[in-house]
């Protein structure tokens, strides 16, 4: 019989035997390859000391292919809960060391149970990928692990934050699981996903690209739109999701947390006051305002590589998270087009799941004319933008800084749709479009280059401002520049406790 000490003995031998993985050498490697290892990242990623790790001596069930000699504890993936600035969250953390990482299907009970836990406990959960995909040796019961997660994904979708990071390759069917969470944040040159690999292309369609080139972290920020924010390193990245995470409530019945304010509720700014150019073709920069206006000038920007020409992201607003969307004049003159409005709409989307209240900055000229965005469906992804703004019953606060026109005053968070409060500078335009346009078509060969001149004149002084919208109430209050943060901070305040309950259905049909 064991004695006690023995018995002790035992544990600390198991439990040391665990933390190593698969073993020195394959730390050695990771390490080489300029990677963290599954603990060290989570060790990072947490609050010092609040990890709490679940199923250490998991092992797998697989005896193909000789697999019952090699069994490793933990099984490819290190998962538990911790802290993040004291508030709970879940983890799991694919340990490459281990089998590559890969999805067994006792790794995937593991990542089933923290994301069940997540669920039932009401906090956010965050997977950080470094893995070779589905385990070959187990064949369709790796799938049906894989299979397992994605629905999971599903159900929590709305209802807990999902975060993803991708530090090493993630390949195949297995980019879905990221895909299907909220936000996903990859690091710079160790990180890739695609479906199928350079290989298969070359084998396909004989097209000759890089896994960088493919599916690197600056593809998916800047082209695919697939990932949120890129990070340099994975220290970089580990520090971003918890930045994240503290403007994000736990759950979809709890607010965003409230920060202490350390910023004047009642600051001004003059240098607001001539931040948009007399001139109406002039761009300026829609950041300023932004992070004039948020506390301490902290904003925190979602997909900043992608669609520059519309801005989404975090700020606070007296302490109180806020989701920001504006048009960006200095990028494609803040035109909405495809990817814009789809970059908007997911945002628009997250903050209503998430109780998080919207602000949006208006300077949008329309949508962007062209055979490649009518061909590319922007009837279906404007409408898409649309339909997010219309939906959210979160408290819409809205901004015209100068362009409204057309569809897009509709789409950008109008009073007609939704908007609790409107607001608009003295400089705002809101009309169906520019005086230029417009008269071309109303006098379309009828008058002389001088007499348009003086009809565009005549649009502009007449439609070309802010003050037919607010006679017929669709403006609530023009504002001046300066007093931006304050009128914004008072309108939030107002709306704070807003209630609107829709007819009951399933879900609603928004075109995809
Ligand atoms: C089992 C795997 C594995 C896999 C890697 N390993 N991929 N074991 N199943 N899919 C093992 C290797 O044998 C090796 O074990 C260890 O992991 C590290 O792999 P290396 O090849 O040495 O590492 P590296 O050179 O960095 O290359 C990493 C890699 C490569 C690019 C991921 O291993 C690779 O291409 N693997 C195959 C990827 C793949 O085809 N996966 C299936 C995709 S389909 P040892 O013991 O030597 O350390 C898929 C479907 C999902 O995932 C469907 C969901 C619906």
């Amino acid at each position: 019989m064991l004695t006690l000490e023995e018995k002790f003995r035992e544990l600390e031998k198991r439990n040391r035997e665990a933390r190593l993985g698969g073993g020195q050498e394959r730390i050695d490697k990771q390490h080489s390859a300029g990677k963290l290892t599954a603990r060290e990242r989570v060790e990072l990623l947490l609050d010092k000391g609040t990890f709490v790790e679940k199923d250490k001596m998991v092992k797998h069930r697989c005896n193909d292919f000789g697999m019952e000699k090699n069994k490793i504890a933990g099984d490819g993936v290190v998962s538990g809960y911790g802290k993040i600035d004291g508030r709970l969250v879940f983890v799991f953390a694919q340990d490459f060391t281990v089998f590559g990482g890969t999805l067994s299907s006792a790794n995937a009970e593991k990542i089933t149970k923290v994301m069940d836990m997540a669920m039932r406990m009401g906090a956010p959960v965050i997977g950080l990928n470094d893995s070779g995909g589905a385990r070959i040796q187990e064949g369709v019961q790796s799938l049906a692990g894989y299979a397992d997660i994605f629905h999971r994904n599903v159900k929590a979708s709305g209802v807990i934050p999902q975060i993803s990071a991708v530090l090493g390759p993630c390949a195949g069917g297995a980019v879905y699981s990221p895909a299907l969470t909220d936000f996903i944040i990859m690091t710079k040159e160790s990180s890739y996903m695609f479906v199928t690999g350079p290989d298969v292309i070359k084998a396909v369609t004989h097209e000759t690209v890089t896994k960088e080139e493919l599916g690197g972290a600056m593809t998916h920020n800047s082209k695919s739109g697939v990932a949120h924010l890129i990070g340099d390193d994975e220290e970089q990245t580990l520090m971003m999701i918890r930045e994240l995470t503290g403007f994000l409530p736990s759950n979809n019945m709890e607010d965003p947390p409230q920060k202490p304010v350390t910023d004047d509720i009642n600051r001004e700014d003059e240098s607001l006051q001539n931040l948009v150019p007399a001139d109406p073709n002039k761009p300026y920069d829609m950041m300023t305002i932004i992070e004039s206006v948020v506390d301490d000038h902290n904003f925190f920007e979602i997909m900043p590589h992608y669609a520059k020409n519309i801005i989404t992201g975090f700020g606070r607003l007296a302490g109180k998270t806020v989701g920001i969307v504006a048009n960006q004049p200095a990028f494609l003159a803040g035109v909405l087009d495809i990817n814009s409005s789809v970059k908007a709409a997911r945002f628009v989307r997250f903050c209503d799941a998430f109780n998080i209240p919207l602000i949006t900055l208006v300077d949008v000229p329309g949508f962007l004319p062209g055979t490649n965005q009518e061909f590319g469906g922007i009837i279906k992804h404007g409408a898409k933008l649309l339909y997010a703004f219309s939906e959210a019953t979160v408290p819409k606060i809205t901004l015209i800084t100068r362009k409204a026109y057309g569809g897009a005053y509709d789409v950008m968070a109008s009073k007609h749709i939704g908007g609790d409060i409107n607001l608009a500078y003295p400089t705002a335009e809101i009309a169906v479009m520019g005086p230029e346009g417009a008269v071309n078509i109303i006098f379309r060969h009828k008058i002389s280059d001088e007499e348009k001149a003086s009809a565009v004149e005549d649009y502009r002084d007449t439609f070309a401002n802010p003050y037919k919208a607010a006679e017929l109430g669709y403006i609530d209050e023009i504002i001046y520049p300066r007093e931006t943060r304050k009128k914004l901070i008072s309108a939030l305040e107002m709306s704070q406790n807003k209630s609107v309950s829709g007819p009951s259905r399933k879900h609603g049909n928004i075109p995809l």
